[in-house]
């Protein structure tokens, strides 16, 4: 497979001499010295970070999901992931905040790095991963009967010692709904139930509970495909805003969307029922859409299949 857009090699993860901000080292680990994770609020300042899947292979139980994929992700940037249904996209994107490893049996092998360093080395903590690498889930999930003002607070609340209080908390939110292009709509309801908005406000909310904890890599799978056509514009949008700040890997099934809020556009596919998926081309998302280099590419995006 020819690799056209692979950016500037990151830095070998042997050698990085020590955790940076945003580590999601686990403080814990028996390796020396340890490091806070990042608890900064200047969402401008969040450094976004690269990501790469190396030999990555992916497992539930004793199948083989996804086979060999090797990706890179580049920072402040949007990699959208596309593919027929089972092809492994939403698989893949779990694989980046080791989400995958909740479901019991399922397992990674292979590499993913981020900035270089391997988030399944021993010593890392899942949870910190989880905190720099936030998701977001194709059907809107807020809590229903917390406020809006709790719900862009709940991830922040998980860790209570670094949690803000009073008037930075309400900057947060503040920060964190403006962010999610919410605030203007819910700045009167805060305390209202986040059940009491639209589904596509409701996806913005989830959005806005993603960023409040200051990831640096936001995964976002189908966030638009349960949505009405001018709300799916406004997730469009926000992401075109979110990435002068963070790495964004969206999966979906719009050809369109794909090639509207993407740089990087990674194609999936599988032989067939049974098989695991592959990566089949991955490149910038105009090449990619005009002259893929894989006849299987050219077939899906052009609608003969998937
Ligand atoms: N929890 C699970 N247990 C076992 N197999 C699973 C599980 N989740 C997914 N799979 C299998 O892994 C493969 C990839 O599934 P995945 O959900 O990643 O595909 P997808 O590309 O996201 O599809 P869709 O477009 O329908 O969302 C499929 O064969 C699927 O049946
Ligand atoms: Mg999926």
């Amino acid at each position: 497979m020819e690799s056209p857009a692979r950016p500037a090699p990151v830095a070998a993860k042997a050698t990085a001499p020590a955790d940076p901000p945003g580590s999601y080292r686990n403080p814990s680990a028996a390796t020396g010295a340890a490091v806070e994770p990042q608890t900064v609020h200047n969402v401008a300042s969040a450094p976004a970070k690269s990501m790469d899947l190396e030999a990555v292979n992916i497992y539930y139980g004793s199948f083989l999901a996804v086979a060999d994929v090797t990706l890179p992700i580049a920072p402040r940037s949007v990699t959208a992931f596309i593919g027929p249904s089972g092809c492994g996209k939403s698989t893949v994107l779990r694989t980046l905040n080791r989400m995958h490893e909740v479901i019991p049996g399922a397992r990674v092998e292979g590499s993913v790095l981020l900035d270089g360093m391997d988030i399944y080395a021993d010593d890392v903590d899942p949870v910190n991963v989880r905190r720099v690498v936030g998701m977001v889930f194709q059907r809107p999930n807020p809590f229903p009967t917390m406020s809006i003002y709790d719900n862009v607070v709940a991830g922040l609340k998980l860790d209570r010692k670094r949690c803000p209080k009073g008037s930075a908390l309400d900057d947060v939110v503040e920060k964190s709904l403006r962010g999610a292009n919410l605030w203007n709509e819910v700045k009167d309801r805060l305390k209202k139930p986040g059940a009491g908005l639209s589904g596509g406000q409701q996806q913005r909310l989830c959005i806005a509970r993603a960023i409040a904890v200051e990831p640096e890599v936001l995964l976002m799978d189908e966030p638009a495909s349960a949505l009405d056509p001018i709300s799916t514009l406004a997730i469009e949008d926000l992401v075109h805003d979110l990435k002068s700040r963070f790495t964004i890997v969206i999966v979906t099934h719009n050809m369109q969307q794909a090639a509207r809020v993407s740089d990087t556009t990674a194609f999936f596919n599988l032989a067939g029922i049974g098989q695991a998926g592959r990566l089949v081309e991955f490149g910038p998302t105009e090449a990619i859409f005009s002259t893929p280099q894989e006849q299987q590419t050219e077939d899906y995006i052009s609608g003969r299949f998937g």
